[in-house]
């Protein structure tokens, strides 16, 4: 699907808050993004992004570009007293503004609001970028500016308002609404079409950001999200239907040796081992050969990354563990930066359980005064016995089980003092990533431990879930286990994961082998190499609505979805395969033969095809 005709001085910017400055999943977009986007425009890509000095300082080199064009733009704004510069990063040119002020001159947004005046600054300093650069090139030039999320969405605004030559996309992760809606206690999906969207952002004091998300995306001429998730919530909230859905990719890491893969998990096992020795020094009662490391990472959004769930399921699994003489231990994790005044982790770790000891002692507080009211009100002294019910009793037992839970309240990193292990590391040390997510656009940490081989739970909630539902046959088969929190009522959902945890702990350390080997066999299907065809997509539409006269564009042949079928190792029949889990056999069973099942998988797998490759263009 070529461009209509030969056409020179094509060149892409993408802006993004996250470029160079890690703060969730966007990063890790434009991040993994970058080598596939440069392999496809050479020189003519640029990252655009803020000047956060910690980041460059440690991430990135400032360069001369290589573009002539760039560097007149970057002196003619450097010498009206703008700071921009090109840093070296992701391997691709990389422009960087310092966004100093913190709060823009005019009232386009609250004072108070710290990120939203930096995104109305930064919104300025980019469009006067791509005017600059518009009329610093020799001949005219066709940009595509690839903007991602509300906090980028000024540039692009201003882009149409200025009538720049720019062919515009806005990528939404997420919608500022879905996410503050979710995280209090709405039924979200069930009320999606009926939000009164201006008074539901004006009660949560963001109609300044609601307002710059949904300009950007009604003024960008090709609106673009991570997932079919996320598209309905943007044509309900932003009220405009994605044209695109561009979901996330990796960069898929090859190893000559078929299970090398398999040895870095044994290797870095025994890092996370040599935590947990030191972390219950003195009263390690249990044996590390038979404890399973079970995690959950992501921001500190406890019910949108659902680790209230988690630690609800977790409670369960104790039960069941215990009642059916399991001698598997499972030491969780919980990896999410929470708010710090310092670096004490320990200290932290001690607020973070406290506060969930308090939380129980007021929930029980709250029903105790209730059923004291309701016997007041009838006349009658309280019957003391009948205060605290079992269930009251259980919810105390599960906060006292849930201290023994590691919390470690920053991401992770090697100079980290608690665990010094880099974030990649530790996932591949442990057995299974916990997800349960109700507001997740993608959910990049359930991917990334999928191209490791590292089984995951996720929800069909999450683009990821519904992404990998789409595409595999029998998704637990595999190590993705989705839970249906679409469908199912609370308590269903929390006893379907209890199910699949436990159900994992039921494996022998022979089948646990297997199955990361079906799950890592996956990893094709989250490379960036087949799903960075979606982004190719998206620019081309933007520059043939942009620039009519000059491109076209084809709408791709309805994507022939193709689906992972079930393992052909696993019985066809679900009662036999017993939860979907690989054949079981002992440790000892070296029957089995896995080089012959992976054999059998390949042959069932359909490759997807290899993307399109636009012409190369150059500035
Ligand atoms: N992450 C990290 N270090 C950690 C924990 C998480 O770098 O200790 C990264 C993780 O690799 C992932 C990102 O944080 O790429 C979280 O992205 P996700 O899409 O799951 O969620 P978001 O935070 O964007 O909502
Ligand atoms: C990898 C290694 C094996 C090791 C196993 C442990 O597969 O190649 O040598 O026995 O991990 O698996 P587990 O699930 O018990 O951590
Ligand atoms: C957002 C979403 C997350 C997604 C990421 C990258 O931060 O919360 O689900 O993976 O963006 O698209």
């Amino acid at each position: 699907m070529p461009l209509a005709r030969s056409v020179s001085n094509v060149v892409l910017f993408e802006v993004a808050w996250e470029v160079a400055n890690k703060v969730g999943g966007i990063y890790t977009v434009l991040q993994t993004k970058a080598r596939v986007t440069a392999d496809e425009w050479g020189e003519s890509y640029v990252l655009v992004g803020p000047y956060v000095e910690s980041a460059v300082r440690t991430q990135v080199e400032l360069l001369e570009p290589p573009q002539p064009a760039l560097r007149r733009t970057l002196a003619a704004m450097n010498a009206q007293g703008c700071k921009v510069g090109v840093p070296e990063g992701f391997g691709v040119s990389l422009v960087a503004f310092e966004v100093v002020l913190g709060r823009s001159g005019e009232a386009w947004v609250p004072w108070y609001d710290r990120e939203a005046n930096d995104a109305v600054l930064f919104g300025f300093l980019v469009a006067w970028f791509l005017g600059e650069f518009a009329a610093q090139s020799e001949e005219r030039p066709f940009i595509v500016g690839h903007f991602h999320e509300w906090l980028a969405g000024l540039g692009l605004v201003l882009s149409r308002a200025r009538r720049l030559p720019v062919a515009t996309i806005f990528t939404t992760h997420a919608t500022l609404l879905g996410r503050y809606l979710c995280a209090g206690s709405v039924d979200f999906y069930n009320n999606l079409h009926s939000f009164d969207v201006d008074k539901e952002a004006g009660e949560r004091q963001i109609y300044h950001r609601y307002c710059l998300e949904r300009a950007a995306a009604h003024c960008a001429h090709v609106l673009t999200t991570v997932s079919h998730v996320t598209a309905a919530e943007a044509e309900h909230l932003l009220k405009r239907k994605p044209d695109l859905v561009t979901p996330n990719g990796l960069n898929v890491r090859k190893f000559s040796a078929m299970h090398e893969f398999q040895n870095l998990h044994a290797q870095s096992k025994a890092r996370v081992q040599e935590f947990v020795r030191g972390h219950f020094y003195g009263h390690l009662d249990f044996d590390l050969d038979k404890t399973l490391f079970f995690f959950i990472a992501g921001r500190y959004e406890f019910s949108n990354k659902g680790a209230d769930i988690f630690l609800e399921a977790l409670a369960r699994l104790n039960y069941l563990l215990r009642v059916n003489g399991s001698e598997v231990t499972v030491v969780a994790f919980f990896i999410m930066p929470a708010r710090t005044n310092n670096f004490n982790v320990e200290s932290l770790k001690g607020q973070a359980v406290r506060k969930q000891l308090w939380d129980t002692a007021n929930a029980v507080k709250e029903k105790f005064g209730k059923k004291l009211y309701e016997s007041l009100l009838v006349g009658n002294l309280p019957d003391m016995n009948k205060m605290l019910d079992r269930e009251d009793f259980t919810m105390m037992k599960r906060a006292i089980f849930a201290t023994q839970i590691i919390f470690h309240p920053e991401f992770l990193s090697s100079t980290s003092p608690l665990l010094p292990v880099d974030y990649e590391e530790f996932v591949r040390g442990c057995h299974l990533g916990v997800f349960p997510s109700y507001y997740e656009p993608w959910g990049y940490t359930p991917a990334e431990c999928t191209v490791m081989g590292i089984p995951s739970v996720s929800t069909n909630l999450s683009g990821f879930g519904c992404f990998m539902e789409e595409h595999i046959a029998d998704p637990s088969a595999y190590g993705i286990y989705i839970v249906d929190r679409r469908f199912r009522a609370p308590e269903e959902w929390c006893a379907q994961l209890t199910a699949f945890l436990y159900g994992f702990c039921q494996q022998s350390r022979r089948q646990r082998i297997v199955q990361r080997n079906r799950t890592e066999r996956l990893s094709d299907l989250l490379d960036w190499k087949y799903l960075g065809r979606y982004y190719t997509f998206a620019r081309r539409m933007a520059l043939a609505k942009a620039f009519p006269e000059s491109f076209t564009y084809e709408p791709p042949e309805a994507a022939a979805g193709f689906r992972y079928p079930r393992p052909a190792s696993v019985p066809p029949s679900p009662a036999l395969s017993r939860l979907s889990s690989p054949r079981h056999s002992d440790d000892e069973d070296e029957r089995y033969d896995e080089e012959e099942e992976a054999a059998k998988d390949r042959a069932n797998i359909r490759r997807p095809p290899s993307p399109p490759g636009l012409p190369p263009t150059r500035n």
